[in-house]
């Protein structure tokens, strides 16, 4: 059901821990699986960021897809980072089934919310961002309540 290489993220995760005096942390959380991702980021005073670490109390398929996610903002400046969506990480990990397509919607928003954190430490404004949700699932998931 999981590719090699969500199962190689979710056994060896990259970039595991947390940065102290980050940047930017953003936390997120899905209320109907209960899982909370958290996303530090040191950004450098060129927008780049230099260094980034997530925390994941959340599925496997959660802490693959943060762990590419990680992987991926890594060392780009933030309007890259920006770019980096959850169906870019789906495909860097070769997908994810049907039903674990919200985890990487966690993953996306919480380096969303970690750079909003930094903007708004920073009193600048990042194009496309919008203020992080705190509850995140598929649209049609939302439908159903
Ligand atoms: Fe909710 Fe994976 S089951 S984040």
């Amino acid at each position: 059901m999981y590719t090699e290489k969500v199962m190689d993220h979710f056994q060896n995760p990259r970039n595991v821990g947390e940065i102290e005096d980050a940047s930017g942390v953003g936390t997120v959380g899905n209320a109907k699986c209960g899982d909370i991702m958290r996303i530090y980021l040191d950004i450098d005073e060129n927008q780049v960021i230099q260094d980034v670490k997530f925390k994941t109390f959340g599925c496997g398929a959660a802490v693959a897809t943060s762990s590419m996610a990680t992987e991926l903002v890594k060392g780009k400046n933030i309007q890259e980072a920006m770019q980096i969506t959850n169906k870019a990480v789906m495909e860097a990990l070769d997908g994810l089934p049907p039903v674990k397509v919200h985890c990487s919607l966690l993953a996306e928003e919480a380096i969303h919310a970690a750079l909003w954190d930094y903007a708004e430490k920073h009193g600048i404004k990042i194009e496309g961002l919008e203020k992080p949700k705190s509850d995140i699932h598929e649209e049609e998931e939302a439908e159903e309540y």
